[in-house]
């Protein structure tokens, strides 16, 4: 059996991949495969991924696409999308392309608050607490002051602090609810070291203060951390049309299909089996762009969900409806977002993206984002209420089958050119790949 190891992050990458290939994997080529194939050549780009996380033994690669012809706002955009995938930059290209010619994609920023709270547990007199707390106020913010001064002069910073009490949930909890704009940052770091602050000065100030009895004063800070719901941090995205547009003016077609989509959406506004799914392809569009933008998804995934489940269920986060003739399809969904600090200036690909996309400020990469799940959606409702899924989705896995089979590029051709005409099921791949071998 193994054992455990003492100082594994202190041996270099050749010794971890040694212990690591020595003691869990049967692969003869393993360590060729951490150490040459998925290394980096270059070898600044290979350190500044080594130092991204502790015991880096290799990189781990997924493609990044690039959907073009998204029209936002009236700029035409091409966004990059990290994602494994099969189909859904090919989904999300065939929106952009449908709604090229209809207007293209409205978004608008409706707010970009964040949220941080101070977590803490005091026993006695509610009063007590609240006086304390009107006196500490000013000395919260001053004493916060050395992180806050750049933030502020580029019109940023802490925009509330108020007192929370949370006794009904929790015996003695209490907590600082705090309100932030970080501009064009995401802000986590800025967040947490202002609320780091506010505990210690919450502490400190409580042993000075006259009113408090000695049980008072022993406030008991649980933690300070941002908090990744940003319900008050919410980007829309729009589109629409004349209904008769959406089939290239086959009016009974159109009025059928607008009328499809308006029918899958409620179905996945009050069955949250089918809103997880829905969301879920939205998540495809959504986490594609921010991970290509170096940005956080597991935050913007809590945050959404939490975002999809506000009103007590959980639900769809598009919208659609035919008002006055006109189809319109829409979403609402929180992202805090950053365009400086963190990978953002770090990552070559996340500069690339970046640079694509004009160098966007936090405002206008919500909206980018919020379109590219919007585009996602509208994509594969699409797919669902007329051909079904499988049929786009087994065009682009066949070529995972075929790597899978170890097809060669001129079977790889015959077989692409076959199933353009025939249905690309697993085992049909599997048949005719083999049919073909044995032709040979
Ligand atoms: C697959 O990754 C995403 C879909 O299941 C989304 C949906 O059902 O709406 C196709």
């Amino acid at each position: 059996m193994t054992k455990p190891i003492e100082g594994f992050s202190k041996l270099t990458k050749e010794q971890k991949i040694d212990w690591l290939t020595t003691n869990y994997t049967a692969d003869p080529d393993a360590s060729k495969m951490l150490l040459k194939r998925y290394w980096n050549v270059a070898q600044d780009v290979q350190q500044l991924h080594d130092e991204f996380i502790e015991n880096t033994i290799s990189n781990y690669y997924l493609p990044l696409g690039v959907a073009p012809n998204f029209l936002i706002n009236n700029t035409l955009y091409a966004i990059p999308m990290a994602i494994e995938e099969s189909s859904v930059v090919a989904a999300a290209s065939k929106a952009a392309k449908f709604w090229l010619d209809k207007g293209g994609f409205k978004a608008e920023v409706l707010g970009t608050e964040k949220i941080g709270q101070v977590h803490f547990m005091y026993h006695g007199t509610k009063e007590h607490l609240t006086d304390f707390f009107e006196q500490v106020h000013s000395k919260l913010l001053s004493d916060a002051s050395s992180i806050t001064k750049n933030m502020e002069k580029r019109g940023g910073g802490i925009h509330k602090i108020e007192l929370r009490d949370k006794t009904a949930a929790l015996d003695n909890y209490y907590q600082l609810h705090c309100t932030f704009e970080t501009l064009d940052a995401m802000g986590a770091n800025f967040i947490n070291s202002c609320l780091e602050q506010f505990a210690k000065t919450l502490k400190a100030e409580a042993q000075e203060f006259s009113l408090f009895t000695e049980e008072e004063k022993a406030i008991e800070i649980v933690m300070s951390i941002l908090s990744n719901y940003v319900p008050n941090c919410v980007v829309r995205a729009e589109v629409s049309c004349p209904v008769e547009d959406l089939e290239s003016g086959d009016t009974e077609k159109s009025k059928a299909f607008a009328e499809k989509m308006i029918q899958a959406v409620n179905i996945a506004k009050v069955e949250p089996h089918r809103a997880v799914t829905h969301n879920k392809g939205i998540m495809n569009g959504i986490d594609a762009v921010v991970l290509a933008t170096g940005n956080d998804f597991r935050a913007v995934e809590a945050g959404v969900h939490a975002y999809a489940a506000k009103d007590g269920i959980y639900s769809s986060l598009t919208h659609a409806a035919i008002e006055n003739g006109i189809f319109r399809f829409w979403i609402e969904l929180p992202l805090a977002l950053g365009t400086i600090g963190g990978l953002t200036s770090l990552h070559p690909l996340v500069k690339l993206s970046m640079e694509m996309l004009g160098k966007p400020s936090a405002k206008e990469l919500m909206q980018i984002v919020a379109v590219a799940g919007l585009a996602q959606n509208f994509a594969a409702v699409r797919s669902l209420v007329t051909t079904g899924i499988q049929e786009g989705h087994m065009k682009m896995h066949l070529m995972n089958i075929l790597n899978q089979l170890g097809a060669t590029e001129d079977e790889k051709k015959t077989l692409t050119h076959h199933f353009k005409k025939h249905s690309a099921t697993h085992n049909a791949v599997v048949d005719a790949f083999e049919k073909l071998r044995k032709s040979k």
